[in-house]
């Protein structure tokens, strides 16, 4: 019998394991650290589902329309529709499998997220994902025991077999005895953002390295909407990296300002008098870049949580507090505290259809790694949402589509034995230039000098597949000369509505391919 093999285990891979497990179809999970490393355990805020338990009048067709609207009409609209009008299913199903979510009178409670006209994102106080993964790890564990769930942690991927257009399976490599391994059967890929292409930069961890990512691409996977990289408008540095101050901060009442002669600016209430401090995440990330470039400004904004009373301190968000005083040794129920945009998602990733197809025949995609959601600008509290939906929606096709053992004897690209990867030095400068280019504002100047930093990098120090993954990010940036969402071009700072398709990228004879939205011959 075939064996699914899952790359990564976080909420996506999860939740496909355990749908494929529950359909009594067998699987290896495989994944560079434990589920409880994953970058998942860090999501903080909440997940977005129209419960409307609120007595809004909140509705799937309502959280549909927010999620296109704040994608900036980029994402897939049918995936969005069943996405949106599966929600409810997705959180009842956690629910069930026992995520200890907040509570009032025996009913969950949903609070204000970014983008969104109604409380829709159901929380459990700010640590939702790392409740969240604990009630899939439990419930994992049952199918392990029964052997439909085989894992191996400590698995780092070194690339896919292939053979003509299709995945075979995926080739790793066990950190700690080095033994190589090949994974016959087909492969969802639940990898995550490629986080380390920006060390230091992100607030994802560094763990996500981003090889994973770069192999598929390096190997012809087709890629989509590789310019959009969310900035989260309130982070804060630490060391090595940003820290998230969980837009559920503002959702309770967090109000930002800049100072401006002398005086307190809230500048998003002023600007935005309908959702205030709770617009799209690109549009008050680039308000804040404008702001504090200000003449009379003081140049940094702050978020002011001091009027969020106790019980909010206490039940919604208590992680947050003691997160800001361990590491800035703030305590924000008493001062304000520096905020400033830092890389916190990324929108684009492997194209695939709305069963989480790619490109490869017998390969699936869930989770950030993948385009089709988000747009042009993730909605806070969709990102867990994508991943569970995602990861169930592609164990049902594999369900669907029944056994497909195949015969692996033929010809194939086995892939590498070592990760063809560059320094840490190179790792940190290729960050650097991708920053420089693709900042919240960008512009043809901006891009041409990163990609001649990235030529000039390649002489002196080799082509890697995170090179390549890199120049196909800048070339996309490049390809859309228009503005939207998280995409600000400088040079051509309005929407062209021709360009309302994704960027598809990919490499092929040795060449990097990109167009917007025409496919490829
Ligand atoms: O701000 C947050 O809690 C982030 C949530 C998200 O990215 O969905």
């Amino acid at each position: 019998m075939e064996e699914i093999n899952i790359l990564g285990a976080g909420l996506a891979g999860l939740s496909a394991a355990i749908t494929l497990a529950q359909g009594g179809q067998k699987c290896r999970l495989i994944s560079a650290q434990s589920s409880e490393r994953a970058q998942s355990v860090m999501a903080e805020g909440g997940i977005n589902a129209a419960l409307d338990l609120m007595g809004e009048g909140d509705s799937p067709e309502l959280h549909f329309e927010d999620t296109m609207r704040g994608g900036a009409y980029l994402a897939d609209e049918e995936a969005v529709r069943r996405l949106t009008f599966g929600a409810p299913d997705t959180v009842r199903w956690l629910a069930g499998l026992g995520v200890p979510f907040n509570m009032k009178d025996g009913r969950l409670v949903q609070r204000s997220f970014g983008g969104q006209k109604k409380k829709r994102t159901a929380y459990a106080r700010s640590s939702t994902g790392k409740m969240i993964m604990s009630a899939l790890i439990d419930e994992c564990r049952k199918y392990e025991c029964s052997g439909l769930v085989k894992r191996f942690d400590h698995h780092g991927f070194l690339g896919l077999n292939v053979r003509e257009d299709s995945c075979l399976g995926l080739r790793a490599r066990d950190i700690y005895s080095g033994e190589v391994m090949d994974f016959s059967g087909r492969v969802i890929m639940c990898c995550g953002g490629p986080a380390g292409l920006f060390p230091g930069l992100t607030t994802g961890t560094a763990a996500n390295s981003g090889y994973a990512a770069a192999r598929l691409f390096e190997q012809g996977v087709v890629f989509g909407n590789l310019e959009m990289l969310q900035y989260h408008p309130t982070t804060v540095a630490i060391p090595d990296k940003r820290c998230l101050v969980t837009e559920a901060a503002r959702g309770e009442g967090g109000r930002l300002f800049i100072m401006r002669n002398g005086k307190r600016w809230y500048f998003m209430e002023e600007k935005y008098p309908e959702l205030k401090n709770l617009m799209p995440r690109d549009v008050v990330a680039r308000e804040m870049y404008f702001v504090r470039k200000e003449p009379d400004s003081s140049g940094e904004v702050m978020l002011d949580m001091t009027g969020l009373d106790g019980l909010v301190w206490r039940s919604r968000l208590p992680d947050l507090r003691a997160e800001l005083i361990h590491y800035l040794g703030i305590d924000p129920a008493k001062e304000p505290v520096p905020v400033r945009e830092g890389i916190h998602y990324f929108m684009g990733g492997i194209y695939t259809d709305i069963a989480h197809r790619t490109s490869l025949r017998g390969l699936y995609a869930a989770g950030e790694c993948t385009c089709q959601y988000h747009g042009a600008n993730r909605l806070g509290g969709n990102s867990m949402l994508g991943a569970v939906f995602g990861g169930r929606t592609a164990a049902e096709d594999i369900l669907c589509d029944g056994d497909q053992a195949a015969d692996f004897n033929g010809e194939r690209d086995s892939g590498s034995v070592t990760e063809n990867e560059p320094s840490d030095a190179v790792k940190l400068e290729l960050g650097e230039i991708l920053y420089s280019g693709l900042g919240i504002v960008r512009s043809a100047e901006g891009l041409c000098n990163a990609l001649d930093r990235l030529d000039e990098l390649e002489e002196r120090r080799g082509t890697f597949p995170r090179t390549r993954l890199a120049r196909a990010m800048l070339l996309s940036a490049m390809e859309r000369k228009e503005s939207r969402g998280a995409h600000y071009r400088e040079d051509h700072p309005e929407r062209d509505e021709k360009l309302g398709r994704p960027t598809l990228s990919r490499y092929k004879n040795g060449v990097i391919e990109v167009s917007i939205g025409e496919g490829f011959e």
